[in-house]
Formats: structure tokens, C-alpha cells, sequence
């Protein structure tokens, strides 16, 4: 399938641009992969743990360089041709081309040469699915537009500049979960990431099982704005608790005496969001254990957990997540199911 795929990005690439059918021409090729996560969901951006997995499903950019410092791109998805100038990628344009431009706009703030190019998309990751199109999207165009090969930047300062290129220039929020998954992810193993420290390593899944994401197809409803709105209450109780506790810096350093605490201090809601993410972060650690220990029925207990907690406490799951989780835990052989990613629609990890 790889070989199918790149001859047909070749044969895109060069119907658009003559200059990729040059003798000799340098066509550079590239692909980053998206996402499951197993569990602790909205914990990123908290500094607790996360468990993603990256999936077959990937992105792909095939491009020649160009003499201008200019970023041509097109969408095979829907034939759609965007530009952004380099070094300065101008406003956002409220499009997928946002996503390169920022992180073009990120590697630029921190010096990364960076090279003018025409190119074409392809991606087989679903548009809004929940598993992480925006994150590939973004490492793809990072390993594109660095005049050299590979970008001289250490895998986890190439994930954090993707990041910031998706909060600073497109606006979202986002913790670094996806970015780091498209980096690291490798073939039949999950990662568990420590947000704070950025430890991580690889986990392994249960033989005999496979990880199946089903996708509700239904679209994220106020995805951005609610997630942001998510991440705000979260760090506004953290504020209101460092206040009095000058040790806390995130939701990491808060226990369950300290949810007690929070219940003074915070609104009902602002109380149940946070306690979502500190016994998600739990529940991540213990996913860990069963995995280890190979129980299977515990797994599927801290999945139900962690789509509960989703749907009850923090709130962004969907009725139509919530048929798929029932519908996939009814059906023997099925270990656990939950939402995975933000939310507000997307897929469910089984
Ligand atoms: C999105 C974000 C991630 C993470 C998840 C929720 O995928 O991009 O950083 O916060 O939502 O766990």
C-alpha cells in the first residue's frame, strides 16, 4: 500500500508542479501517523500521564523546493490549493493550511531554517475523527519545510514546536499527547508519557487483542471553544488553589485531600472537572499495572471509569460516543471501550 500511495502522490505532485519532474528533481517525502489514546484523556495539558498509541492511518506530504520563500499546498481530500510566505506566514486564514503555517511560525521562533516548497496532501486519518489529523498534519509539514532532513531538532522539541504552533498561531489549546504520539509512536506498543517531566516509555499490548477505534462520524460540536473553555476552568482552580498551597502548579500536584480542599475554593463544575483529571491520572497508572500483570478485567473496568468521568464530570462526551461504548462492551471478546481524544464526537478506542 506505502508503494501505491507514494506513486500516486508522485504522479499528483508532478501533474501540479512541473519543476517535480525535472531530471533529478529532489521530490522529499514524508508521513507522520495519527492516534489512539488508551487512557487519561484531558490529563495533558494538566501535566498528568497519557497512554496513546499511533494508528496505520497517517498523513502525507510530497513536495519539491521552490526558489521563493513561499508554501504551496494542496489537499488531495478536496483539491483545495493554500499559500502562506515564509518567514512570516501572515494571520491564520482559518483553514487546514493554518496547520503548516504554524508550525512554520514555530520553527521559525526558534531559528530552524526553513524551505519554500509545493506540495500535496494525502491522508487516510478521517477529518474531525478524533484521532489526531491535525497533530499528523503538523509533522508532516514539520519534516517538509526544514531546509534540512530531518529538522535539527531533538523528536520531543519537534513535537512541543508543533504544539505551539497549533496554541499559539491556529488557537487551540492543546497538550502535547498527539504531537508526541506522531513522533514517537512505533509499530505494536502504546507510550506512557509523564506530561511534567516528559519521561516516557513504551508499553506493551496484551497479545491476542487488537485496538480497534470506531469512528461515530458525527461532527465535533464547538470542539475548540469547549476544549479551551475545559483547560481555562482547570487552570483557574489551580490558581485559586496555589493561592493557598504555593506547591501547586498543575492539576499533577493535587490528591484527593486536595479535591477537598478545591470544593471550598471552586464552583460545583469547576469541582467535577477537576476531579476527573486527578482520577484519571489514577486511572492511567493503574492501566499500566493491569496491562503489566495481564489483567484484562480490571482494563476493562478503569476504561469504564474513564468514560464515565468523561461523560458525567468533565463533559464532553456525546450520546452517539456513548451508544458506541454500550454497543461495544455488549459484544463478547470486547476487553474495554471508552471515548478517546477531546470529544464533543470523534471515536472510541475498544
Ligand atoms: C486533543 C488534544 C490533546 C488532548 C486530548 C484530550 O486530542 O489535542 O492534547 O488534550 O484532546 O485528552
Amino acid at each position: 500500500m506505502h508503494g501505491g500511495r507514494a506513486e500516486r502522490l508522485r504522479h499528483e505532485l508532478a501533474a501540479r508542479e512541473p519543476a517535480a519532474t525535472a531530471a533529478g528533481a529532489d521530490v522529499r517525502m514524508v508521513r507522520a501517523p495519527g492516534r489512539v489514546n488508551l487512557i487519561g484523556e484531558h490529563t495533558d495539558y494538566n501535566l498528568g500521564f497519557v497512554m496513546p498509541a499511533a494508528i496505520t492511518l497517517e498523513t502525507w506530504i510530497a513536495a519539491v523546493a521552490l526558489a521563493e520563500p513561499v508554501v504551496r499546498l494542496t489537499s488531495l481530500e478536496n483539491t483545495e490549493t493554500r499559500e502562506f510566505a515564509l518567514p512570516d506566514p501572515g494571520p491564520r486564514q482559518g483553514e487546514w493550511i493554518d496547520y503548516p503555517a504554524g508550525v512554520a511560525w514555530a520553527l521559525g521562533q526558534l531559528g530552524v531554517p526553513l524551505r519554500g516548497v509545493a506540495g500535496v496532501i494525502d491522508s487516510t486519518i478521517p477529518l474531525g475523527s478524533g484521532l489526531s489529523s491535525s497533530a499528523a498534519l503538523e509533522l508532516a509539514a514539520a519534516w517538509t519545510l526544514s531546509a534540512a532532513s530531518p529538522p535539527p531538532l531533538a523528536p520531543m522539541e519537534l513535537a512541543r514546536a508543533a504544539q505551539r504552533g497549533e496554541n499559539v498561531y491556529v488557537g487551540v489549546n492543546c497538550g502535547l499527547m498527539d504531537q508526541f504520539a506522531s513522533v514517537f509512536g512505533r509499530a505494536g506498543e502504546a507510550l506512557l508519557l509523564d506530561c511534567r517531566s516528559l519521561e516516557h516509555r513504551s508499553v506493551a499490548l496484551p497479545a491476542g487483542h487488537v485496538l480497534v477505534a470506531l469512528d461515530t462520524r458525527s461532527p465535533h460540536r464547538l470542539e475548540a471553544s469547549q476544549y479551551n473553555a475545559r483547560r481555562a476552568q482547570c487552570e483557574a482552580a489551580v490558581a485559586a488553589l496555589a493561592a493557598c498551597q504555593p506547591g501547586v502548579h498543575s492539576l499533577r500536584d493535587v490528591d484527593e485531600p486536595g479535591l477537598d480542599r478545591l470544593a471550598q475554593l471552586v464552583d460545583e463544575e469547576t469541582l467535577r472537572r477537576c476531579t476527573h483529571v486527578v482520577r484519571e491520572n489514577e486511572r492511567v497508572l493503574a492501566t499500566l499495572a493491569a496491562l503489566e500483570s495481564g489483567d484484562l478485567e480490571q482494563l476493562g473496568r478503569l476504561f469504564a471509569e474513564s468514560h464515565a468521568s468523561l461523560r458525567d464530570l468533565y463533559e464532553v462526551s456525546s450520546p452517539e460516543l456513548d451508544a458506541l461504548v454500550a454497543i461495544a462492551v455488549s459484544v463478547p471478546g470486547v476487553v474495554g471501550a471508552r471515548m478517546t481524544g477531546a470529544g464533543f464526537g470523534g471515536c472510541t478506542v475498544n
